[in-house]
């Protein structure tokens, strides 16, 4: 790899299109050249990088020629026809999609976790793990390197930033509608989302989970390198805009403490504890919102189960469960 690399983002104009952007310039990565590429509705809109003004240009076949490094973020199928056409023209593909995660030539990636992962990619492709998964694993790993997690039983409120920018300005028209007494529209979820609360993110499957709930157990597992992982998870769309946040019980081979348990968080890059309940602090999806570091508090025994902590992890979608994690193995490889 180059040492200055030419760099694209497919999806250029989404939600988290938008944020690879914010963050390539906040990190300064080292680039020769940024290419910005969406359908061909968006062709010709402009973005500023640097002092300089982007222009769109329209995903096609021919888009990877000369490219080194692609993000992609604009969805499954998308990345299922494109991410091998970029492969195949020398690019390395880090794609934020599920297409590709659970193949077992495609390292899955969260660099405070398994950067090593990332070195081994046959098909020059590397996968950007689902946003809930890495923001759970972020408050995990640590307690993970301590203790030894056997189980995860999860309960996840998910902003709306999750289901991109159609998401965003669903709950933005839905709470303009509540306020103006207007109809409320619906389109991306199937139930209102403005002032309610839907225990449904992605399709259902015949044992009565979601996808999304089975990413956390089978993503969870190859991230962490653990296939015996026990993992029970309910994934809910709350009316937040951005930031994810989890309520976990999470089990381990050794009897954590509570000290022990926030001493294992001092000096993890990407994690910080914010836990003093007695001064009402605990994490909010609010106070990470625009934050590349995740957040842990409420870290207490859990009442059920032996060798068990109940704990309470937010991060911010946009980024640490997506764009960041995405410029970070980009970093990786650079
Ligand atoms: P566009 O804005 O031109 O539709 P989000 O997840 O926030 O909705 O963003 C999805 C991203 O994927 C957008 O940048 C969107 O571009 C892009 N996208 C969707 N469909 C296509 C397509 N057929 N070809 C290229 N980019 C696409």
């Amino acid at each position: 790899m180059t040492s200055q690399p030419h760099v694209a983002i497919v999806g250029a104009t989404g939600a988290v299109g938008r944020e690879m952007l914010v963050c390539l310039e906040e990190r300064n990565f080292p680039l020769s050249k940024l290419t910005l590429l969406a359908s061909a509705r968006s062709a010709g809109q402009k973005f500023s990088f640097r002092g300089e003004e982007l222009t769109v240009e329209e995903l096609t076949d021919k888009s990877f020629e000369g490219i080194d490094i692609a993000l992609f973020s604009a969805g499954g199928g998308i990345s299922l026809h494109y991410a091998p056409l970029a492969a195949a023209a020398g690019c390395i593909v880090i794609d934020n999609s599920s297409a590709f995660r659970m193949d077992p030539e495609v390292p899955l990636v969260v660099p405070e976790i398994n950067a090593a992962a990332a070195a081994n990619h046959p098909k020059n492709i590397i996968a950007n793990p689902n946003c809930s998964t890495i923001i759970t694993l972020m408050g995990l790993a640590p307690l993970h390197r301590a203790f030894g997690l056997t189980g995860i039983i999860a309960s996840t409120y998910q902003a709306v930033s999750g289901s991109g920018a159609q998401g965003i300005l669903e709950l933005e028209d839905q709470m303009k509608a509540l306020v103006n007494g207007t109809p409320v529209e619906m389109s991306v979820y199937p139930h209102q989302i403005a002032s309610n609360v839907i225990p449904h993110v992605d399709a259902f499957q015949d044992n009565g989970y979601t996808k999304e709930e089975q990413k956390m157990l089978h993503e969870g597992r190859k991230i962490l390198n653990l296939p015996g992982l026990k993992v029970t998870c309910t994934c809910v769309r709350v009316p937040v805009m951005r930031s994810h946040s989890i309520s976990v019980t999470a089990i381990f081979e050794k009897d954590p403490t509570v000290e022990a348990a926030r001493a294992a968080f001092e000096g993890q890059p990407g994690v910080e504890l914010v836990d003093d309940p007695a001064k009402g602090l605990y994490p909010v999806p609010l106070g990470t919102t625009g934050l590349n570091n995740c957040q842990v508090g409420r870290i207490r025994k859990d009442q059920v189960l032996p060798n068990a902590l109940a704990l309470w992890v937010v991060g911010d979608q946009v980024r640490k469960g997506a764009a960041l994690n995405a410029v970070q193995i980009a970093e990786i490889l650079s």
